[in-house]
């Protein structure tokens, strides 16, 4: 008992003193992790966004529709190249911070699925040349 509380009274001082930046960082690095599970640009797009676009976009492609009016989801040639992570043939539909697409202006960003719905990866027309494409980070 006496050892115990020599022992506490030894490691408090040490750990109230630790700096709150080396408590919190790994908190806050997870949360950014989940934030930027896809990076196309300066933009970070949650695993649950990336999915929901995905799954929205797969969802029009088997019922033979569009979202709202629009193109999307149409067929992706990859004549960029990608090493996707499937096979193709590549479907293309655009990401959204909130929500998910239904028609009007695409912005630049994409998911890209395969003829069965399986996640091939995310590009941007940001940092492209004209109507290009760029790998987002994060596949
Ligand atoms: C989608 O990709 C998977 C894995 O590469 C492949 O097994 C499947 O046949 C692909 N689906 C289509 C329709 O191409």
């Amino acid at each position: 008992m006496k050892f115990l509380s020599a022992f506490l009274l030894f490691i408090a001082p040490i750990s109230l003193a630790l700096p709150t930046s080396v408590i919190e960082r790994p908190v806050e690095d997870s949360i950014e992790a989940r934030q930027c599970y896809v990076q196309c640009g300066s933009t970070c797009y949650t695993s649950s966004q990336v999915t929901a676009a995905r799954n929205s976009g797969y969802n029009y492609v088997r019922q033979g529709s569009t979202a709202g009016g629009s193109t999307y989801p149409h067929r992706y040639n990859n004549y960029e190249g990608f090493d996707f992570l499937v096979s193709g043939p590549y479907y293309e539909f655009p990401l959204r911070t909130s929500g998910v697409y239904t028609g009007g202006s695409p912005g630049a960003d994409r998911v890209v699925f395969n003829g069965s719905g399986q996640r091939a990866g995310e590009i941007t027309h940001t940092g492209a040349d004209g109507s290009a494409f760029v790998a987002c980070s994060g596949w």
